[in-house]
């Protein structure tokens, strides 16, 4: 007798797609197949039963100047977990002679308490001298494998000195790097171009950040990383060029992951254009770009060249926050909402127009950022040991983005007025219910945090479903389709 079973559903993971039931014991997964019995059995009917999905990349209660996104650690993860999302990975950013134990220490004490979901933490490495990198290692023995390194912001980026030094001590110790690829200088020229000729609006935005200056900021980033040897994941891809350094990179043996976000492969630069200052809420960097970088983007999800999407979730009041930049569109926070929409949004314009299978959805928002992070296979699929986290998806729910119905804490969705098809309706996270029917029943401080392992993945004791647990799950339930 399982503590729960979810029964009668269509499971898909990276792998494979089967109906069999799942039962739940003390958290975790403890057997898939046909007719298991339950404390309490949750039909999922005509539903699709999906890991919880992972954003590997979110931006809670984070500082920008004398700013805060406005998602703290609760109603960030509550919109999380209404989105179908049951992992987030958020950062740490030491503060200018902070050691990075400490800087995470703070970060873990804002969070713990209250997030509603379990989460990592990414450490920021705004500085790479000696004493700095000496840290890596107590770093990740606390628990914080994955390092963001800026290659843009004023306080945050790193030159390619320091690039390279980063580089090379996360090769030497395993640690993952996570790299923001744009050229800060090209930026700051020509932002400092458009606000000289009085060009002050939120359009100027994306004309500040060409693409072709993303691509160079990437091409540099791998002959740095091919300097070292260390493998990397660029975060955020927005566009076509910058996919095709990676094709070079990889083409002469380079390990290179791709991130991208939602927002890359749905909206473009004519978003900029909208009337009076509404174009602000989308500034986020690198910006928008055109529709064929969408479609290079989609195309290079669907055939594994780009391997995750997350959603940068860094969002800012429209009333109140990003008229910062009224007067000068570089003074737009930067961020845009997403995390509660990536996984319905994946669901309608990928899966439903097939342009993605459904086990490719699935690997992108679910299995690959979990291998990606450190957090596999106990996070990210459906296996025997795995924790339960688990989302039921209902293929048919029809729902309308909109500010007021969704849980992100902002005035504003990107994609209001969108009719989506397909709607996660239930959420368990390692076992418990926390979304029922569409509804958030869990409490804050229930997350817990993961600690991340070093970059030594190779596979797992756990039993991952591999086409041959597949197999396996098919013979079980249909005898005779197995043997035809
Ligand atoms: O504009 C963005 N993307 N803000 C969040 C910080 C970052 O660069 O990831
Ligand atoms: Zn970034
Ligand atoms: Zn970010």
């Amino acid at each position: 007798m399982f503590d729960r079973v979810i029964a009668n559903g269509t499971l898909i993971t990276a792998e494979a797609t089967v109906q069999a039931d799942l039962g739940l014991r003390d958290g975790r997964i403890a057997a898939i197949g046909r007719r298991l019995a339950g404390l309490e059995v949750i039909d999922a009917s005509g539903m699709l039963v999906l890991p919880g999905a992972i954003d590997e990349h979110v931006h809670l209660h984070m500082p920008v100047g004398e700013l805060t996104s406005s998602d703290d650690f609760y109603s960030g993860t509550v919109a999380a977990a209404c989105g179908g999302t049951t992992t987030v990975i958020d950062f740490a950013e030491p503060k200018p002679g902070q050691p990075l134990v400490e800087a995470l220490a703070s970060r873990r004490a804002e969070a713990d308490g209250q997030v509603v979901i379990d989460y990592g933490l990414h450490m920021t490495l705004a500085w790479a001298d000696d004493e700095t990198l000496a840290q890596v290692p107590a770093c990740i023995e606390a628990g914080v494998a994955s390092f963001k390194l800026y290659m843009a912001y004023e306080g945050l980026r790193l030159d390619d000195g320091g690039l390279l030094r980063a580089l090379a001590a996360l090769r030497a110790h395993g640690g993952r790097a996570l790299v923001h690829a744009e050229n800060h200088d090209a930026i700051t020229y020509l932002v400092a171009q458009a606000l000289a000729q009085g060009r002050i609006g939120p359009e100027n935005h994306p004309l500040t950040r060409p693409d072709w200056m993303e691509a160079e900021a990437v091409g540099r980033l791998l002959a740095l990383a091919r300097v070292t040897g260390t493998p990397l994941v660029l975060a955020h891809l927005s566009c076509a060029l910058g996919l095709e350094e990676v094709r070079r990179a990889r083409a002469r043996g380079q390990t290179v992951w791709v991130e991208t976000c939602p927002q890359y492969l749905l909206l473009d630069e004519a978003e900029y254009r909208r009337p009076g200052f509404e174009g602000a809420k989308f500034v986020m960097s690198p910006p928008l770009r055109t529709a064929a970088d969408r479609q290079a983007l989609w195309a290079g999800l669907a055939a594994g060249e780009v391997n995750t999407v997350a959603t940068d979730h860094c969002p800012f009041f429209y009333e109140t926050q990003k008229t910062r930049g009224l007067h000068n569109f570089s003074r737009i926070p930067g961020g845009a909402p997403g995390i509660e929409t990536r996984l319905a949004l994946l669901y309608s314009h990928g899966v439903r127009t097939g342009r993605l299978s459904p086990e490719r959805w699935v690997e992108v928002c679910c299995t690959e950022p979990a291998r990606r992070f450190g957090l596999a296979p106990r996070k990210g699929t459906l296996a025997i040991g795995a924790d339960a986290d688990v989302v039921i998806f209902d293929p048919e729910r029809r729902v309308t983005l909109s500010p007021q119905t969704l849980h992100q804490r902002v005035d504003y969705c990107p994609y209001e007025g969108e009719e989506l098809q397909g709607w996660p309706v239930t959420v368990l996270s390692r076992g418990e219910v926390v979304v029922r029917d569409g509804e958030f029943i869990g409490t804050a401080g229930r997350g817990r945090f993961l600690p991340t392992e070093a970059d030594r993945w190779r596979g797992s004791r756990l039993r991952s479903w591999g086409p041959e647990v597949s197999a396996a799950i098919t013979a079980a339930c249909w005898p005779t389709a197995a043997t035809m």
